[in-house]
């Protein structure tokens, strides 16, 4: 286990996992001001959904907190450390796992050999990264396609494979761009639940972007960026909450448990007129 996942420190409170504060980000040709001044703080062992139209600057304010790209201004802190032109390497490579949603393998290699690349920053002894490739490939319902190159395998066994690359070297933030956006049905529901059960076992946190308003009610928070802005962040059952459902988003309501539902034609105890319109459904996905 990674110790920035641990927050039994008995010395000093250990800071939350993510504090960003005054994010923007200006894409080169400067017409476009993707993010602006967003703060996010995220506890250790969160898990998040990040939701809002296209264009909203979700992909954008992940790719910074994956230390995948850097802000115009404004700060990141992970585990209070500051993320800055001379750490990212390392930063994403020991402590950050990311999940896109066309996969990303590397066509030419297997599953095992696509699973290990994240190993070979970390780990030198190849038969310790070929054991750990393996086993966290038998972790996704994989152990059986090992060898198989990601063109002989489907969608959903593909984003499995990333699944595994994600985790195997056990880090703290799990960072999910759309990760079933390419998957039909069955198959997002299974990528999901494997996700969720991991990050689960590891106490990571794991921070979701997503269009679709029944992935993100699966999730404790729901933040949601328009236009570059921060303009919702609600928390499950959060008791100043002055909506009836905590994850009040539009489109979302109670159950009559404690659990917030999607609103949608398919359940009839949900109201399809609240739902934004940014929502709308995507077309039926195609089977892998
Ligand atoms: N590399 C880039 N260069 C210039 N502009 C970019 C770049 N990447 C994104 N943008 C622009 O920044 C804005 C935010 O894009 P971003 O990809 O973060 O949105 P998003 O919320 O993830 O959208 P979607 O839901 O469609 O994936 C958009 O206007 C987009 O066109
Ligand atoms: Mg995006």
């Amino acid at each position: 286990m990674n110790e920035i996942c641990d927050d039994d420190r008995d010395v000093n409170p250990s800071p939350p996992l993510i504090r960003a504060r005054g994010l923007d980000k200006l894409y080169p040709d400067g017409r476009v001001h993707a993010l602006k001044g967003v703060d996010l703080t995220v506890p250790r062992g969160q898990r998040l959904a990040i939701v809002g139209p296209s264009g909203g600057g979700k992909s954008t304010l992940l790719n910074l907190l994956g230390a995948l790209d850097s802000p115009t201004r404004g700060t990141i802190e992970l585990d209070g450390q500051p993320l800055d032109a001379t750490n990212l390497d390392a930063i994403r490579a020991r402590r950050i796992g990311f999940v896109f949603q066309s996969f990303h393998l590397l066509p030419t290699l297997t599953a095992l050999e696509n699973v290990q690349i994240p190993l070979f920053e970390t780990l030198n002894d190849r038969r310790r990264r070929v054991a750990k490739a393996r086993d966290l490939l038998e972790q996704v319902g994989l152990a059986d396609r090992a060898n198989a190159l990601p063109g002989q395998l489907s969608s959903g066994e593909r984003q499995r494979v990333a699944l595994a690359r994600a985790l195997v070297n056990d880090p703290c933030l799990i960072l999910a761009d759309e990760p079933t956006g390419n998957l039909d049905s069955a198959n997002a529901e299974l990528v999901l639940s494997i996700l969720e059960s991991l990050v689960r076992e590891r106490r990571a946190t794991l921070v979701v972007v997503t269009h679709d308003l029944e992935i993100a009610a699966r999730f404790e928070r729901i933040v949601t960026l328009r236009d570059g802005r921060l303009v919702a962040d609600q928390t499950r059952g959060q008791s100043d909450s002055p909506f009836p459902c905590p994850l009040s988003h539009p489109g979302l309501v109670r159950d009559g448990s404690d659990d917030c539902i999607l609103s949608s034609p398919s359940n009839p105890t949900r109201d399809p007129s609240r739902s934004p319109a940014w929502a709308t459904p995507r077309p039926p996905r195609q089977p892998a």
